[in-house]
């Protein structure tokens, strides 16, 4: 990574890097989490993911995926085949799965952590997300820091395009420059169930959402405190992607974030 990059991504709190992920390892991950998905069996629990109203936060299902491999599904899917009606898959799949594994530690990906400052990188959270033609959601405006939160905050999200993501099938939408604001939320376990706790009421600044249309294999590179959102996916085109979020092991993880790793030691790229 260059320096202008660098640049860039201190000034606008993201960073798009075309070409970062072979199409061969795209396919392969795409191929991958087909297979996991063969291997679920008609569940009799379907828990649906909603960024809208956190239903799922009252879930174990949800709430203890932080070290498993599991799946959530679209609202209103129910009469589609898995394939088809997944939301995403999380949250531990690079350290449970050989395919996501190697793909998550590919030494160029731990070179760009290095370079971005993190000295003690530990990947924290992995999802392969669906954004399904015709009912992919739409992701509401939010912090990655809300969700994995350290102190002080260093969560940054690696985002990889399996397929072509562009405004018709709901890419990445983000406000330039928005991550020099504080952290807005923090959701985390309170009173034995999962809440959001309002930290600050600063609203979202007011500027006009960029588009991050991204071709196949490339990574956007996303600050822990970017809002950040994307649009529902009207589109009959899939709209496959890989998130990795990876935090610095110098800072603080509480024992109230909502992802908690009770079976499953947090690693590095190593
Ligand atoms: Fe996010």
């Amino acid at each position: 990574m260059s320096s202008p990059d660098l640049a860039a991504y201190a000034r606008d709190g993201f960073l798009v890097l075309e070409d970062f992920l072979p199409a061969a390892e795209c396919a392969a991950l795409q191929a991958r989490a087909a297979e996991l998905v063969a291997g679920v069996a008609a569940p009799a629990h379907r828990t649906v993911f909603s960024t809208e109203d956190q239903r799922h936060a009252d879930d174990r299902y949800f709430s203890e995926s932080g070290d498993a491999i599991r799946f959530f599904f679209e609202e209103g899917a129910t009469d589609r085949p898995t394939a088809l009606a997944l939301n995403k898959i999380g949250h531990a799949l690079h350290d449970l799965d050989p395919v996501f594994d190697r793909v998550s530690r590919r030494p160029e990906l731990a070179a760009l952590a290095r370079a971005l400052g993190l000295q003690r990188p530990l990947l924290l959270q992995s999802m392969y997300l669906f954004k399904q033609p015709h009912i992919g959601a739409p992701v509401d405006w939010h912090q990655d820091a809300t969700f994995l939160y350290t102190q002080p905050s260093t969560v940054t999200g690696f985002w990889i395009a399996l397929d072509d993501a562009d405004r018709g099938n709901g890419c990445l939408v983000a406000l330039p420059g928005g991550h020099r604001g504080p952290l807005r939320r923090r959701f985390r376990h309170r009173g034995g169930r999962l809440s959001t706790e309002i930290l600050d009421a600063t609203p979202w600044p007011a500027l006009e959402p960029v588009a991050i249309e991204a071709r196949r294999g490339t990574l956007v590179v996303l600050h822990g405190l970017l809002p950040h959102a994307s649009a529902p996916n009207r589109s009959s085109r899939s709209r496959h992607a890989y998130s990795l979020h990876v935090i610095d092991g110098r800072a603080d993880y509480p024992d109230d974030n909502w992802l908690q790793r009770p079976t499953l030691p947090l690693r590095g790229f190593a």
